[in-house]
């Protein structure tokens, strides 16, 4: 079967997204809404919350997508949609809007793994990546995000094996609780990042969790206990005083975790091609960092522009797309244009 163009739907926690992708890994279209106003007062994600948000919103940006590309359903040869890992009920919102428009429109639909959409999003084309980074097997994948810090031996998108994880925390879970504890607002990572900007990383000593340890599982609960511990030891006015000081010292040392283990699993595999992606891949200390190693050691690095880091639904329709060219597909059964 032929795929052209490809609809995208990602849904697994807050961000709603759907997008267009065709078989160059061309991004024709992508409309997100994030619901960080909706939760921010709770200062998590509320899934209840998600789920009906998602509900509201996946419809209209199918159409939005349709509108800027002015496509409509028959331009559409298959949909791929989250269907795991994240909050059951709003992967089931993806999922039950993916199969019934692609049972309606009598098309073909997959369920994505969200994690290997993260691992191809540094290869996702448009028009403002023209010198662009080719995809291309092996590569060793750092995914660190709000809710994954995972490191994988990527062979294919159907064969990849687990190096290393985080044994608790998530990176972007750590920087999004010490942003809090700091005044920021929920997620907050982003926010670190801008704070730490021109501040003094080496001002307060945090620990760098098992970078004793020879293999590349990480570890952030205890890094978080002692950012909480540090600050509620200081008073108002010292924390005041202090703000930047402590995001970057504390930035400094999620980057160094991440890079140390990192750095350990290139050693373990000996892959010289290394993808980093999701949320926390945003971060300006860790992609200069991840440079600079890469440029030392002559490895190919694959990072993605900043628009892909975070959760989206073009990653999602371009692995779809890479696992449906192979002939991998949820409804076989039920579509005769499938087989
Ligand atoms: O991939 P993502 O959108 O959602 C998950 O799958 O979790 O990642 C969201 C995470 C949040 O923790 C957010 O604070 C973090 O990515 N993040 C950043 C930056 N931008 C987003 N963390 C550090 N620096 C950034 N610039
Ligand atoms: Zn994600």
């Amino acid at each position: 079967m032929h795929l052209k163009k490809i609809l995208g739907i990602e849904s697994s926690c807050d961000d709603s997204s759907v997008a267009i992708v065709n078989s160059s890994y061309k991004v024709e279209s992508l409309f997100s809404t994030n619901q960080i106003k909706e939760h921010q007062v709770f200062k998590g994600v509320v899934p209840e919350i998600a789920s009906r948000t998602h509900t509201k919103d996946l419809l209209s940006l199918v159409e939005l997508c349709f509108k800027e590309t002015n496509y409509s359903f028959a331009d559409i040869d298959a949909i791929a949609v989250t269907s795991k890992p994240g909050l059951v009920g709003s992967l089931m919102v993806g999922t039950t809007t993916a199969k019934t428009l692609a049972l309606a429109q009598n098309i073909p639909f997959l369920g994505v793994n969200h994690l290997e959409g993260h691992m191809v999003a540094p290869f996702l084309q448009d028009t403002s990546t023209p010198a662009h980074n080719k995809l291309t097997f092996p590569f060793l994948a750092l995914i660190v995000s709000g809710g994954h810090t995972h490191i994988y031996s990527v062979k294919s998108l159907s064969d990849y094996c687990l190096i290393g994880k985080t044994l608790d925390d998530a990176a972007g879970e750590a920087l999004d609780k010490f942003a809090q504890l700091l005044g920021l607002t929920f997620p907050g990572g982003a926010e670190l990042d801008k704070l730490a900007t021109h501040a003094d990383s080496s001002y307060f000593n945090f620990p760098r969790p098992l970078s004793k340890e020879k293999n590349a599982n990480l570890s952030f609960s205890g890094l978080k206990a002692a950012g909480s511990r540090l600050v509620s030891g200081l008073s108002k006015k010292d924390l005041l005083k202090n703000k930047a000081h402590l995001a970057a010292s504390y930035q400094r040392a999620v980057v160094d975790t991440l890079i140390k283990k990192l750095q350990q699993a290139q050693e373990e595999t000996q892959l010289t091609h290394i993808v980093v992606s999701g949320g926390v891949s945003a971060n300006s200390l860790l992609r200069q960092e991840i440079k600079q190693w890469c440029k030392n050691k002559n490895l190919h690095l694959s990072i993605p522009s900043l628009k892909y880091c975070t959760d989206n639904a073009a990653m999602i329709a371009f692995a779809g797309y890479l696992h449906m060219k192979e002939g991998l597909f949820s409804n076989q059964y039920l579509s005769p244009t499938s087989t």
